[in-house]
């Protein structure tokens, strides 16, 4: 018997972050409202932050945690070349982040916006690129493993990500409603009734709620 829970987070985050990318392209569109509203626009930075740091800490986990377990045995040379992706997506990741602090401070001209559009579409040029490429490498590396295995490696992966991924308060609404369908209810299934029936709709929702316009069914 085997089980894929480690594989599997990691292409739920997969799907959040490809999510995510979307809405940022479509909501900062040349003529999205984003640009004109300030409330929306204060979500939309917070929403891009949220983008940013989760994608930084997501390739952090893989380097750190799941490349090395993949490649236990000796070096892989699909995994030297996810290593090459991930150099690329860092690279347009900081094209972002060199734009956001002018994007918070409603900065951003005509030609500012439309340098922020490309870099988004770079971000995610390279980001499906190396999605396609890294799914193929998990599903031959991370199926099959034992239910001990797997669920440590789970383990590991989930620790690094409540530890760099940013404070949940934000975080974690960013990412249960970016899921839809069965990866929300698998998500929401393992969080404790504290965090889906008070912290995150009641004492977080000064934090979070400002990304409302850009979430799903919250
Ligand atoms: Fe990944
Ligand atoms: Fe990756």
């Amino acid at each position: 018997m085997s089980t894929t829970r480690a594989r599997d987070g990691m292409n739920r985050l997969h799907r959040v972050l490809t999510r995510a990318l979307d809405v940022l392209r479509v909501e900062g569109g040349e003529h999205a409202p984003t640009w004109s509203d300030t409330e929306r626009l204060n979500g939309y930075v917070l929403y891009a932050r949220c983008t940013l740091d989760l994608l930084a800490a997501h390739h952090q986990s893989e380097d750190e945690i799941v490349f090395p377990f993949i490649q236990r045995d000796g070096p892989l040379p699909a995994v030297t070349a996810l290593d090459a992706q991930h150099h690329a997506v860092e690279a347009a990741l900081a094209q972002l982040r060199v734009r956001i602090g002018r994007l918070a401070g409603g900065g951003l001209d005509g030609p500012g916006r439309q340098a922020w559009r490309d870099a988004i579409a770079t971000l995610r040029a390279a980001w499906d690129a190396h999605v396609v490429d890294e799914e193929a490498v998990f599903d031959a590396a991370l199926v099959g493993l034992s239910p001990d295995d797997d669920a440590a490696l789970a383990k590991r992966i989930d620790r690094h990500g409540r530890a760099h991924s940013g404070p949940g308060p934000v975080m974690l609404p960013f990412l249960l409603f970016n899921l839809t369908g069965s990866d929300r209810l698998d998500f929401e299934g393992r969080l404790p009734w504290i965090l889906t029936g008070l912290l995150i709709p009641k004492m977080w929702a000064r934090r979070w709620t400002p990304m409302r316009p850009f979430l799903v069914d919250c």
